[in-house]
């Protein structure tokens, strides 16, 4: 790879930034300074530091985006935003990004951008049983029977029948910070995620949703302190957090490479 890419690879620099950095003598490959932008280098092998620190290459990127509704689970779409279209231009050109699954339009909340397509599939691979947390703002209260209705496993309607899942009020804490101004809510947890699920659960019990969030996706929550629209990458924690609920073999870990 060329000296240039590979350094606004490791830092999200633009390349033109690189090259200045480069030029300025501030990179050393291998203990040496480097002043060629285009040199050749084995990203594989080598150790670049950028005035005297040592960068780690990550060979994957994993974001937490908190979703705003209005935007589509896509990477391009003709008429509606996209989830991708709000990473910024430099995140966004370096990677071939896209979201693991997909959240309805009007649905806000946790969505994984990502360009490991081997952990999105094991996210999303039916056998994975990755649990996904939401809140819902509901038309009615919750009853014991839809409690035990959810927990067995129902049929939901012609053509799904779901898997059991939980579902509980919320605690006071949490309904105060999802719904500050009141309303009706509950927290269901689902194994799997076919199209409008939760929706179409709640619609099997006579209920409606009015407003859904992810809040989770297996050990991962969504951070409080991201508005609708904000991103940041996961820590290396959450994401061997993921690859384990995703049944990812230690040995598949391509997070962090570090020379
Ligand atoms: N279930 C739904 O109904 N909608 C979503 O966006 C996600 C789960």
């Amino acid at each position: 790879m060329r000296l240039d890419k590979l350094l606004a690879e490791l830092t999200g620099m633009t390349r033109s930034k690189a090259r200045e950095v480069i030029q300025g003598g501030r990179v050393c490959v291998d203990g040496e300074v480097k002043t060629v932008i285009a040199e050749q280098v084995n990203e594989d092998t080598v150790c670049v530091t950028l005035d005297g620190q040592a960068l780690v290459f990550h060979k994957y990127v994993y974001y937490m985006l908190n979703k705003p509704a209005g935007t589509v689970s896509a990477t391009q779409d003709r008429s509606d935003k996209t989830v991708v279209g709000l990473l910024s231009e430099a995140d966004r050109k370096r990677r071939n990004l896209f979201p693991v699954g997909r959240l309805d339009k009007d649905t806000e909340g946790l969505l994984l951008i990502t360009d490991d397509g081997a952990l999105s599939h094991r996210m999303l691979s039916p056998k994975s049983h990755v649990d996904k947390l939401y809140f819902a703002k509901l038309a009615r209260e919750i009853t014991e029977e839809d409690i035990a209705l959810f927990a067995s496993g129902m049929r939901v309607d012609g053509e799904l029948t779901a898997l059991p899942a939980a579902l509980r009020k919320l605690t006071p804490e949490e309904a105060e910070e999802f719904l500050p101004d009141g309303g009706v809510a509950a927290a269901v947890t689902l194994q799997e995620g076919k199209f409008h699920q939760v929706k179409r659960m709640f619609a099997a019990t006579g209920n409606e949703v009015l407003y859904l969030k992810r809040m989770a996706v297996g050990g991962v929550r969504l951070d409080r302190s991201l508005s609708p629209g904000a991103y940041r990458e996961l820590t290396k924690e959450e994401v061997s957090c993921l690859m384990a609920d995703a049944g990812m073999p230690e040995g598949e870990m391509k997070s962090d490479v570090d020379k």
